[in-house]
């Protein structure tokens, strides 16, 4: 029940008296140490409000997307292990800093998953990025898995899965089966994720519980056909063809 409840919170800079910030819905807590859910900020409700809006076009359905999708690898880059890292300065001090630890690799869920690559880019320049095709069979819901191209190496890498929709986990599910059969632990997966649905966040946890997962959101449920709610629609259709 816990799950399927809305959240509502005041949002709006701190110096506002609360009665006068607004309200608005936030996204479920869920008790899943795997799950991080991006902080539920003015900012990141303002753009996610812009693209779950039936009005919003094209163009600013990818603009803002895009900001949530830079926010969320971001998140997603704290959670890759860094080693120590001691460093002189131009001044002949030295500074105890860290430095990333291993090599790292983007898969992209296509179609929609391809989306998020420019953020991942913006942050990794000439990060490699592998690909996926799975299609979720739109009777069913059923994932079908077309066709897969990955670095040889990516075993021996820290995977960034992208998909910005996790509604019954059955896409994410079979990327993470196919990421196994080339040799990536699971522990070394992080899935970077704009809406999730309550069931597909649960799925996902029991079945890859090391599988880390960073999401802008989890919603309410799922409909009849299996679209999170309240959700955005297709998001591979509004940032494609609509
Ligand atoms: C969407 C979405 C996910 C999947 C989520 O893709 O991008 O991959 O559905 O649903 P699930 O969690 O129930 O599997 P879709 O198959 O519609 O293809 P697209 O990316 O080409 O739009
Ligand atoms: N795929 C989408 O694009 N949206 C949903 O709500 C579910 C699957």
């Amino acid at each position: 029940d816990t799950l399927h409840r809305a959240p509502s919170g005041h949002l709006g800079p701190s110096y506002k008296p609360t009665e006068e910030q607004p309200s608005a819905t936030i996204s479920t807590q869920v008790k899943l140490a795997n799950v991080t859910i991006l902080p539920q900020t003015p900012q990141l409700i303002a753009l996610l409000t812009m693209i779950r809006d039936e009005r919003t076009n094209r163009a600013d359905f990818i603009f803002y997307s895009n900001r949530i999708n830079r926010l969320l690898v971001e998140e997603a880059l704290n959670h890759l292990p860094v080693l120590a890292s001691t460093i002189t300065t131009p001044v002949g001090r030295t500074y105890a800093g860290v430095a990333f630890e291993g090599k790292i690799c983007g898969v992209s869920i296509m179609r929609a998953g391809e989306a998020m690559e420019q953020a991942l880019r913006e942050c990794c320049r000439s990060v490699r990025i592998g690909k996926i095709l799975i299609q979720r069979d739109e009777e069913t819901s059923l994932p079908r898995l077309f066709y897969d191209k990955l670095p040889e190496d990516i075993g021996e890498r820290w995977v960034l899965l992208l998909d910005p929709m996790l509604a019954t986990g059955g896409s994410a599910l079979m990327a993470v089966d196919v990421l196994r059969s080339r040799g990536v632990p699971e522990e070394h997966i992080c899935f970077l994720n704009l809406i999730a649905s309550p069931e597909g966040a649960a799925n996902f946890a029991k079945k890859f519980p090391k599988v880390r997962i960073v999401t802008a959101f989890v919603d309410q449920g799922l409909n009849e056909k299996n679209y999170i709610v309240p959700g955005l629609g297709d998001f591979g259709d509004r940032f494609y063809t609509l």
